[in-house]
């Protein structure tokens, strides 16, 4: 596989409140990081698996790799402390493994948050293709609630068109070279998903319509949500 799969998961999860990462929170029996990681794994463009975890998590995560369907596919690196750092680190590690632009090993980077445990392979098929095409492509859902912009006064709202408004998912699948130069060049603004770093160099990032329920479990309630979806596909 010519794709390098990068899994952020060097977060501590301060909004969904436990002591321990929550990451390593139980879903369908399993920590819910390796949900998006087996996933992911089988597929045959994946070459291999960047796991960025802090380094208080590193042992967990090591040992939960091992008990994992490929753990050969898995690299464990250290992440930073914005989400952005962390994925430096990965392409960082990436650049330095990849041999020379003569013989290519890995083509394209593929990020996906590991707080996103139900990302389904049909549109992994289809962020893959995209990306294939234009270089840039990301997993993306149409906005489905009316959306309101606080004034000045930062008190009363008003009405801001929502057609043609998209809430970003992961994957975001980018072209190696493409988005190592983004990071490269824009890092030092901060931005809250990989696509702004490519669409800074003037790129355009193809929106791929996927499934909302590919949801990112950031407090605990969407646990419940997903424990809820993951049983009605095991169905
Ligand atoms: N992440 C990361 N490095 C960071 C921050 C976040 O790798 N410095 C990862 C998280 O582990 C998660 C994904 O990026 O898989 C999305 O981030 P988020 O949902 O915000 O997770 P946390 O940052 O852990 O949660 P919180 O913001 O509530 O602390
Ligand atoms: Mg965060």
């Amino acid at each position: 596989g010519s794709v390098a799969v990068i899994l952020p998961a060097a977060g501590s999860g301060r909004r969904f409140g436990e002591e321990e990462n929550k990451l390593f929170a139980l879903l369908g029996g399993r920590p819910l990081w390796t949900h998006a990681a087996e996933i992911l794994s089988r597929r045959c463009e994946v070459g291999r698996i960047l796991l960025a975890v802090s380094s208080c998590d590193r042992d967990r995560f090591e040992h939960q790799v091992r008990e994992l369907t490929h753990p050969e596919r898995f690299q464990i690196v250290i992440g930073g402390e914005q989400r952005s750092d962390t994925v430096a680190a990965a392409l960082a590690e990436i650049a330095s493994s990849n041999p020379g632009a003569s013989r290519p090993e890995i083509g394209w980077v593929a990020i996906h948050d590991a707080a996103r445990p139900l990302v389904r392979d049909s549109d992994l098929d289809s962020v893959f293709a995209r990306a294939a095409e234009t270089e840039a492509a990301i997993l993306a859902t149409p906005v489905t609630g009316t959306l309101k912009r606080t004034g000045l006064d930062g008190d009363s709202g008003t009405t801001f068109d929502r057609r043609g408004m998209w809430v970003a998912l992961t994957p975001q699948v980018f072209q190696l070279d493409l988005i190592r130069q983004a990071y490269q060049r824009h890092r030092g603004r901060a931005a809250t998903d990989d696509a702004e770093m490519v669409e800074r160099m003037g790129h355009p990032v193809a929106l791929v319509p996927g499934a909302a329920d590919n949801l990112k479990i950031t407090y605990p309630e969407d646990l419940l949500v997903a424990e809820a979806l993951l049983s009605e596909r095991l169905k």
